[in-house]
């Protein structure tokens, strides 16, 4: 069997967690295998409201094996808190949950890095959730990085977290920063001591024989295509590949054993954060939006950026990571609009394009379609044919413009609320 993946097309919250949780039954393991906890999953089922960072969101499944891969950079007092709180709800962690050996430790001195150097960049900061993402990755690529597998040796363990952190003192100090947060050192050492209950396995090896075996694997996304460390609004993206090469350098498999990709798009837009956003609307629209889809981020708590579907962005996404169906999500939040508009060119330099920029900010002009919108609550549709006329059409002039078609419709945040198409 290949290895499913499930991505977000956007800026990321488009529901990831949602839909990965209602169409876990059909695998055997979901895999994490990029980002951390900058990550915030939503799932929603028996009335309750969960969001996961770190953890896949399969865990409320009792028969699927939930791998934390490679890629996955790990903040281990986040992921304990996490744990705890799933564990509170039933979920069979110690049995269910496997830890790559090779996923990356945030440390406390991340945190502090992200935050000094969000503060410096003054008006010019990434709108980084400050949980030590940017400069984990940074470690590993300078070669300094503490791995999970690294916890269980404790002199090499004490010996890179020391070498780690005095790199980063130094640069804390340049930056006049001389806290000390041996408070936040404590809780952390005692998490990684809470984590070592769990399975930690060569999870590269895991997943080959896995598929060898036949099982069934989904690889679960965070952030979204916009936000990929190459391909997204850079330097307004987040610091891992979240298109779908990031599935093979974060699980370990080749490309040859990628399986189909799974793209969900909210029916609109969103972004948390700084960054160009082409179809943004600052007007009563965009609070409408925010208002009706309850547009805080899952993660800060801040308030979403909102505007309309971009086609040109949505076709480029669609490219990067060779989408086979599509998932749209939140449509139930564009019910009692009279029109929708759909961005489906920019002009740059004077010229009409369809194709993403190299510099989304020389944008000067969008160029929008209009389709009529509805009035019908849809929220309790579960057939396709109860849906309003103008829905049907939205979703075929998605479909027809992007040429791939859309598998299932989310119309409500819980796990009933998703129709099959
Ligand atoms: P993720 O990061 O992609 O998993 O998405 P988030 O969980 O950060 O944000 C999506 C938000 O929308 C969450 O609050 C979900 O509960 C909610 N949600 C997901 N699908 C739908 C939907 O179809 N309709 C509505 N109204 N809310 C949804
Ligand atoms: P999920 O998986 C939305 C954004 C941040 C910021 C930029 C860099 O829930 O879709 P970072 O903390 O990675 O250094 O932040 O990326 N960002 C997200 N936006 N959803 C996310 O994850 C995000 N993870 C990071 O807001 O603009
Ligand atoms: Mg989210």
């Amino acid at each position: 069997m290949k290895v499913d993946v499930l991505l977000g097309l956007q800026w990321g919250d488009e529901g990831k967690g949602k839909i990965v949780d209602v169409i876990t039954p059909k695998y055997d393991i979901i895999a994490r295998f990029q980002g951390g906890p900058n990550a915030g999953h939503t799932l929603e089922f028996n009335g309750i409201k969960h969001v996961l960072h770190t953890i896949p969101s399969g865990i409320f499944h009792d028969n699927t094996v939930n791998l934390i891969g490679n890629g996955v950079v790990i903040d281990p007092i986040i992921l304990k808190k996490e744990i705890l709180e799933a564990q509170k709800i039933g979920a069979n962690l110690k049995e269910n949950l496997l830890i790559s050996n090779k996923a990356q430790l945030i440390l406390p001195s991340h945190r502090i890095l992200d935050k000094v150097y969000e503060e410096t960049k003054a008006e010019k900061k990434i709108g980084s959730t400050l949980k030590g993402i940017g400069p984990a990755y940074t470690d590993k690529t300078a070669r300094i990085a503490v791995k999970t597998g690294d916890i269980f040796d404790s002199k090499c363990f004490i010996e890179k977290y020391n070498n780690a952190k005095s790199h980063h003192i130094k640069i804390l100090n340049g930056y006049n920063y001389f806290e000390s947060f041996d408070e936040l050192e404590k809780q952390w050492f005692d998490a990684v001591e809470f984590l070592k209950q769990f399975k930690f396995v060569n999870s590269e090896n895991y997943v080959n024989q896995a598929i060898k075996l036949k099982k069934s694997i989904l690889a679960e996304g965070a952030q979204g295509s916009l936000l990929d460390i190459d391909f997204g609004s850079y330097p307004y993206v987040t610091s891992s590949n979240t298109t779908c090469s990031g599935v093979c350098t974060g699980l370990g498999i080749s490309p040859k054993k990628v399986g189909k990709v799974y793209g969900i798009v909210k029916a609109y837009c969103t972004r948390v954060g700084s960054g160009p956003f082409p179809t943004e609307l600052t007007d009563e629209i965009g609070q409408y939006l925010r208002d009706k889809g309850h547009e805080y981020g899952s993660t800060t708590g801040r308030p979403r950026r909102c505007g309309w579907l971009d086609l040109v962005a949505l076709k480029y996404s669609i490219m990067l990571n060779g989408v086979d169906k599509l998932i749209v999500t939140k449509a139930d939040v564009l019910s009692g609009l009279d029109t929708l508009k759909v961005a489906v060119a920019y002009k740059v330099n004077g010229e009409i394009t369809t194709e993403m920029p190299y510099d989304l900010s020389s944008i000067s002009e969008i160029i929008y379609d209009e389709l009529p919108g509805w009035k019908k609550d849809i929220s309790k549709c579960s057939k396709f044919e109860e849906l309003p006329v103008e829905l049907h059409n939205y979703l075929k002039y998605i479909s027809v413009n992007t040429g791939v078609k859309i598998k299932y419709l989310s119309v409500g945040p819980d796990r009933s609320q998703t129709l099959k198409i």
